[in-house]
């Protein structure tokens, strides 16, 4: 039987997905310092996760009411974001077989500056770097780069298309061999396995080659998360991980079906491309426990922290709002998909803009499951079994308190079903995640 893969969730900042992280008096208040991310990363590697991934975004988010202000009142996502790049390397330095998955974006950042990052990470981490492609949607991101309106949507996913293929191409630059390093003949490279790329694009021109000799893991494993449908083909033809945030465990069947049969269509198998949902667990020694340390976690959320978020993730001021009234219908822009759900939860619960906003700031409408060790493995093995995911993305409710919990209670559950590894038994990131060793360019 295959086992499942599990990822930790988090960002170079004082929350994750749930706002209530930097207030929860379990937290250790550290995230401007390297010990506190390289003690979540030991963590997490005692737990045997594939990866420990980082979320980022190129602005300070002001969307609400036009202004950062209530976010920076109440400490909402985004407010602080360090270079999630640099955190990853000083994890990786302490580690030496989980995965490290940074966020850059295909629209602000150029390929030849991205790949040269990745490789290098790749060698410091000895072939663990991840990179989660985003096209970044955010007005408040266009702004930072001295653009007045960013790209619109589809516009950007064709800048990403031949971005990652450039990347690839600087990738391959080097041949796996061309190093020689023979310190008595005095040969330092076999020219002719270093090769320029001159990729002429719509996007791009690049000469090449890159100044990175091939990495451990010959390309970073890349991971996407869209829900367009041109964001699901992009992900069908680029993506070995999918992060996803669904709010039931239906929504996440009809995802991870509609992704594995899009692949195909790219020539690829259905392993090729492993789909992990989020949710955050509330671990306890009993349900009455766990779930009084969800509704602990919960009742820290103030309802405009959360609508603050919204108001960025949406790309839309909710503050124009009555907070009593439901939330309105707007056009779509942002993440259409978490939208959809808080309107949704509007309709069938009957609710305000304010419980959106409260529940928002709870952890971005990712579920959260709380009970026993046995009831969340439970709940994992099921969504597993009925092939609705690959593994899960771990969510925090503090730091680093609730992957201490994970790892202690639920993975050794999980190992004892036959669901989870015990040991490392590869070397690289790519290797965990049974992917195909290198991925060859697509042509766009
Ligand atoms: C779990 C998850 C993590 C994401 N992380 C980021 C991120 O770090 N930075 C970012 O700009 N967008 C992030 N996104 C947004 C996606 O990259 C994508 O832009 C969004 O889902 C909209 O896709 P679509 O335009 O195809 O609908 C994330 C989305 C999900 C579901």
């Amino acid at each position: 039987m295959s086992t499942l893969h599990l990822a930790g969730f988090m960002h170079s900042s004082h929350v994750v997905l749930s706002h209530a992280i930097w207030r929860h008096p379990q937290t250790e208040l550290g995230f401007l310092q390297p010990e506190f991310y390289q003690t979540i990363a030991q963590i997490l590697e005692r737990g045997k996760f594939d990866l420990v991934f980082f979320a980022d975004a190129l602005a300070l988010p002001d969307q609400y009411g036009n202004s950062p202000e209530v976010g920076l009142q109440y400490g909402a996502q985004g407010m602080v974001r360090l270079d999630p790049m640099l955190v990853a390397t000083v994890m990786a330095t302490v580690t030496q077989h989980i995965g490290v998955g940074i966020t850059r974006s295909t629209t602000y950042y150029q390929p030849y500056d991205l790949a040269r990052t990745f490789a290098t990470l790749d060698h410091l981490s000895n072939g663990r770097a991840a990179w989660n492609v985003v096209t970044s949607g955010r007005t408040a991101e266009a702004k930072n780069f001295g653009v007045e309106q960013h790209l619109d949507h589809d516009r950007r996913y064709d800048r990403a298309d031949e971005f990652i293929q450039v990347t690839a191409k600087l990738w391959d630059s080097w041949q796996p061999d061309a190093l020689i390093l023979d310190q008595e003949s005095g040969i330092f490279a076999d020219p002719s396995k270093v090769n320029y790329v001159n990729h002429e694009g719509e996007w791009f021109n690049v000469r090449g080659p890159l100044t990175v000799p091939h990495s451990p893991q010959g390309k970073p494993v890349i991971i996407q998360a869209g829900s367009s449908d041109r964001g699901k083909d992009f992900a069908a033809k680029w993506a070995e991980v999918i992060f996803e945030i669904k709010h039931t465990p239906a929504q996440m069947k009809v995802f991870y079906d509609d992704i594995k049969s899009r692949l195909s269509q790219f020539g690829r198998h259905p392993d090729d491309c492993k789909i992990l949902p989020t949710f955050t667990p509330f671990v306890g020694e009993t349900e009455a426990i766990a779930k009084e340390k969800q509704s602990f976690h919960n009742d820290l959320i103030h309802p405009l922290v959360g609508l603050f978020t919204l108001s960025s993730h949406a790309d839309y001021d909710f503050s124009q709002h009555d907070l009593h009234q439901p939330l309105v219908d707007i056009p779509f822009k942002g993440l259409r998909g978490l939208l959809e759900v808080a309107q949704e939860l509007t309709r069938s619960q009957n609710l305000t803009l304010a419980d959106v906003g409260r529940l928002y700031g709870q952890g971005v409408l990712a579920p959260q499951v709380a009970g026993t060790p046995q009831q969340i493995a439970d709940w994992m093995e099921n969504l597993f079994r009925a092939k609705a995911c690959d593994g899960f993305v771990i969510s925090p409710a503090h730091l680093p308190g609730t992957f201490t919990e994970f790892v202690d209670w639920v993975v050794p559950e999980l190992q004892q079903r036959g669901l989870f590894r015990s040991e490392y038994a590869t070397a690289t990131l790519r290797e965990h995640l049974q992917l195909p060793t290198v991925r060859q360019p697509v042509e766009v």
